[in-house]
């Protein structure tokens, strides 16, 4: 008899639908039966799993009969209206769209970090968004070994960040720029070939933007520090993979660099690269593929005793979005 679950992925087709379907080929999740959502432009498309060609069905109550577990990757509007059917069809949703992320009946999870937030499910679990799982990554074992007093982050984001039609949109404009064509943003509101765009998400009253916002109250949730003081910046760069993090975290305890440097050395899930006299520090390039998140840089910082500074890069489409989820899928079966 076949073993294994009725896995649903939702967004398929997309950016992160698609490292879903290779991570949980890698992982050996245990699939008996895979079934492919998206919108109904795709539907009679296939995509591939474990070797075969699995068709992509329209989203309706009855195609989660039977479903024990969903990725949900098609966008926050979706994941609001159809992860609470899919829920009700009888299988649990990791999602990983900022629909449910800071509802306190939802766990935010990242398994390396709270893996106990977990058990307080009622059906839905949230998967943080990808730069803030980068950059929570080598806050935590920071947190333990000193409390954090103050963050300040700045990340340099890739544009697979924003879905394929992100991709799509640098290699369009890289490839207009070097044959002297005219280049018009359609998906970014300026240029991403060659340039930098502060502007992820609308921006608020404040000045800060959405994305900024979600770094700063998902990394509360997720540190269980409701009162952390963090200052975001985020930032749109022409790298097509990999999202990057310049961070200074202040903590109560001074923390020195060498310290720094062990803690994130023994924290599962984080790779030191931190050789600068041999030119080794993180970057997307040498990131990309892996699910550790690379730290380096690792220096005390200047203008505060109690800060460190440091450089860190992740894969945002694997431990930013579908490792993340598949571990948490992982964790739900222990
Ligand atoms: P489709 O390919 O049919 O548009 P990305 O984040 O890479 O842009 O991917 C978004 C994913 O969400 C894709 O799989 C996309 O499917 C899916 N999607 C977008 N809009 C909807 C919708 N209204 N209902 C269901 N899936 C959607």
């Amino acid at each position: 008899m076949a073993t294994g679950l009725t896995v649903a992925v939702v967004g398929a087709t997309g950016a992160a639908g698609q490292t879903t379907l290779r991570i949980l080929e890698e992982r050996k999740f245990p699939v008996r039966e895979l079934r492919a959502f998206a919108s109904e432009r795709s539907v009679g498309k296939t995509v591939a799993f474990g070797g075969e060609a699995v068709a992509i069905r329209k989203i309706e109550a009855a195609a989660f009969k039977g479903v024990d577990l969903a990725f949900c990757s098609a966008g926050s509007a979706q994941s609001r209206e159809y992860a609470p059917m899919i829920v009700k069809a009888g299988a649990t949703v990791i999602d990983k769209s900022s629909a449910f992320r800071m509802d306190p009946a939802v766990p935010l999870v990242v398994p390396e970090i709270n893996p106990h937030a977990v058990r307080t499910h009622q059906g839905i679990l949230a998967c943080p968004n990808c730069t803030t799982i980068v950059t929570v990554m080598p806050l935590k074992p920071l947190h333990d070994a000193g409390r954090l007093t103050r963050v300040i982050a700045t990340s340099y984001q890739a544009v697979s960040g924003a879905g394929v039609k992100g991709i799509a949109e640098l290699r369009e404009q890289t490839l207009a720029w070097a044959r002297g064509e005219a280049i018009t943003p359609k998906h970014f509101p300026h240029q991403i070939a060659f340039n930098l765009i502060p502007h992820i998400d609308a921006f608020g009253p404040d000045g800060y933007t959405g994305e900024e916002m979600k770094l700063v109250h998902e990394t509360r949730k997720i540190l269980e520090a409701p009162g952390l003081p963090v200052t975001p910046t985020t930032v749109r760069v022409p790298v097509f993979t990999c999202h990057s993090v310049a961070v200074t975290a202040e903590t109560e305890r001074k923390i020195t660099a060498g310290e720094a440097r062990d803690l994130f050395a023994r924290f599962p899930g984080l790779r030191l690269w931190d050789d600068p006299a041999r030119n080794r520090y993180p970057m997307p390039l040498v990131v990309e593929g892996q699910d550790d998140c690379y730290v380096g840089r690792v220096r005390e910082d200047l203008s505060s005793p109690r800060g460190v500074t440091f450089w860190v890069v992740g894969d945002q489409l694997r431990k930013g979005a579908a490792t993340n989820a598949v571990q948490i899928a992982e964790l739900l079966l222990r």
